[in-house]
């Protein structure tokens, strides 16, 4: 018999149905048999009273253990006693399609460490699901503004000969008799795609980095969203991209999981309004030394306690949970950040920082080649590694700037979660590699 699923039982009251799902809890009493079967869209009681002849539904119950799979075929019935849904299943057949074994490795209590030993078992939380319907919502929502705009997708290599933007934080793998570099931006290769004349350019794609942090929002892979537009006027053709995009991921998660969200992460969606506050990076400095942080005057640049800060001053002043912080210092960017005509010491770029946590960073590119050699050597760097790089320079590339997003980071703010380790399908980090 085709699946019914769970959410839908209601619309098929006084039918017989069949759904397929896991066994979620058992209350198997002295008269009557309550079993909870759980699938991806909800739970929903099945009831049977023991007693009858050759009562192969009671064997089956006894039998069954915690979490196997089963398909269950019987009649919707209302029931205004039964919590979930004011409906039950009455039984008519019950097959056992994969028996688990008994003593589950993770249970509500499990730390989170173990519980991604087992990451399978604890993706079958409803909450666990929820982050990846959210996921897929955010780059649909994505996608769509992207196609909306003219934007051109794309899939950067992520096996590189030379470490893309420097040469630290930077996997080495083996590649026949040589050796090759995972990709820890598509930066390089969004630019080429401009100077290829691809107007507009956006990638969903994994990044890796090898760093060795073990912080709630570092990765050693995460998945980054890439975007590049050509023939800009100003980094602020960027930012203004970046926020109409997220306003629209928010309102397009808000309408679709709104509710769920609510229920199982206790969050409250706000759908930003735009434009997003924005500061200079002196702006921030004065602001955040008046709250005491850098007691010695000597910063240049935001700490993670200085950005969580941050952001606390801004949804004070502005009650919003952006802020792009702009008009960073040289020293503090790579050296293919535009500098500001009127200070060479200031890029044309910004960070955006939501509840507190860096998600982004974006700029304007250098595009003319001299001037992008000279501040490559500036920066103390060899131009030969950079060589097709910089060749990509040569022969009249426009003017343009984009910014990398970690979508990871966005789901673990978006739900509040604790870490980024619940924000992504199967995590790794300098000391995690498996499952
Ligand atoms: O700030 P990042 O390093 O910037 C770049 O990669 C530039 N090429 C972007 C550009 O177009 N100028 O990385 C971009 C974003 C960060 O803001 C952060 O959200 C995320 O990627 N990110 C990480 N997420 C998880 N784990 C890590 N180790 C991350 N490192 C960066
Ligand atoms: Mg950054």
């Amino acid at each position: 018999m085709a699946r019914t699923l769970i959410r839908d039982l209601s619309s098929h009251l006084d039918e017989t149905v069949t759904v397929y799902g896991w066994i979620n809890t058992l209350r198997l009493q002295r008269r009557m048999q309550f079993v909870l079967v759980r699938d991806h869209t909800g739970l929903v009681q099945v009831t049977h009273p023991r007693g009858g002849e050759e009562d192969w539904i009671e064997a089956a119950f006894e039998e069954v253990t915690l979490e196997s799979a089963v398909k269950i075929t019987g009649k919707v019935v209302a029931n205004p006693v039964v919590k979930l849904g004011g409906l039950e299943v009455l039984p008519e057949s019950v097959e056992i399609v994969a028996q688990a074994e008994t003593g589950l490795p993770i249970d509500e209590h499990t730390g989170l460490d173990q519980r991604l030993d087992w990451r399978f078992l604890d993706l079958r939380r409803p909450s666990q699901h929820l982050v990846f319907d959210v996921q897929t919502t955010i780059e649909q929502a994505m996608r769509q503004i992207a196609d909306d705009e003219g934007f051109t997708e794309l899939h950067t290599p992520k096996l590189m000969g030379t470490a893309s933007e420097s040469g630290a934080e930077v996997f080495k793998v083996g590649y026949f008799d040589r050796t090759a570099y995972l990709a820890q931006s598509p930066q390089f290769y969004k630019q080429m795609a401009i100077a290829g004349g691809i107007d507009r350019v956006f990638e969903i794609g994994p990044v890796f980095r090898a760093e060795p942090s073990f912080t709630s929002r570092h990765a050693t892979e995460f998945t980054g969203v890439d975007v590049e537009i050509a023939w800009i006027d100003s980094v602020e053709d960027v930012m203004a991209f970046e926020e109409h995009m997220l306003q629209r991921v928010l309102a397009d998660v808000c309408a679709e999981h709104g509710e769920q969200i609510a229920e199982l992460f206790g969050v409250d969606v706000t759908v930003p309004t735009l434009p997003f506050p924005r500061v200079t990076m002196a702006e921030a400095l004065t602001k955040l030394r008046a709250t005491g942080w850098d007691p010695a005057g000597e910063a240049v640049d935001l700490d993670p306690e200085g950005e969580r800060t941050l952001s606390a001053l801004i949804a004070e002043e502005y009650c919003h949970e952006f802020v792009f912080i702009t008009d960073f210092p040289a020293e503090v960017r790579p050296f293919y950040h535009h500098r500001r005509a009127d200070s060479a010491d200031t890029t044309a770029s910004f960070d955006l920082l939501w509840k507190g946590v860096e998600i982004t960073t974006g700029a304007q590119r250098e595009h003319r080649h001299d001037v992008l050699s000279a501040q490559a050597l500036e920066k103390g760097m060899e131009l030969a590694p950079l060589a097709q790089y910089l060749d990509c320079f040569r022969y009249g590339t426009p003017p343009h700037g984009g910014f990398g997003l970690g979508l990871s980071r966005v789901i673990m703010l978006l739900l509040g979660l604790p870490s980024i380790r619940e924000a992504t399908f199967l995590f790794r980090g300098p000391n995690r590699l498996e499952p």
